[in-house]
């Protein structure tokens, strides 16, 4: 959670905004948007490295139909990254080098929650990302976000049904 201050010290100028961590106000200048897109590309790399790994050590008869989803999330988690990579170049911007930690366990289950969380904070920081992008005048990369986030919502449907799970609300949080 973002104070009051910190946003003040981003230049923030809109009230009813969303502070979730990641998402920045629903109104940013333009070198602001550079570094929250560096934190979604971070993000994405964490997305790649994550499903790199967990389709390929997941075990159990039960886990084996998602484990082949999770390789197909993989490959579009590059995709998200690239997209990215070329929204920071337009702008002026350069991409980030480094991915998020990705964290690893023995379990299944504790693998796909940490997926889940992910793509949870993923989907939150893509709507916002949208409406900011928007209020810049945008459009063509608010487009090109809301073609990310059709995925990642797949993403985040896929892990919740593995898990026996309704898909998380993450527009109250
Ligand atoms: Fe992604
Ligand atoms: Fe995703």
């Amino acid at each position: 959670m973002q104070t009051t201050q910190r946003k003040e010290a981003n230049g923030a100028t809109q009230s009813g905004e969303n502070t979730a961590e990641g998402v920045g106000p629903n109104v940013v200048t333009r070198a602001q948007l550079i570094d929250l897109l560096n934190e979604d590309l971070a993000g994405e790399y964490q997305a790649i490295i994550s499903y790199v790994i967990y389709s390929q050590v997941l075990k159990g008869a039960q886990y084996m139909k998602i484990a082949m989803e999770l390789e197909k999330h993989a490959g579009e988690e590059l995709s998200h990254a690239l997209i990215i990579s070329k929204q920071i170049d337009y702008l002026g911007g350069m991409p980030t080098t480094q991915p998020k930690p990705v964290k690893t366990s023995e379990k299944a289950e504790e693998m796909l929650r940490f997926d889940l969380t992910n793509e949870n904070n993923t989907v939150r920081r893509y709507r916002q990302r949208i409406r900011q992008c928007e209020a810049l005048g945008e459009y063509a990369m608010a487009e090109q976000i809301r073609q990310i986030l059709i995925q990642e919502q797949d993403h985040q449907i896929d892990l919740a049904t593995a898990l026996g799970i309704n898909v998380p609300d993450v527009s109250k949080e």
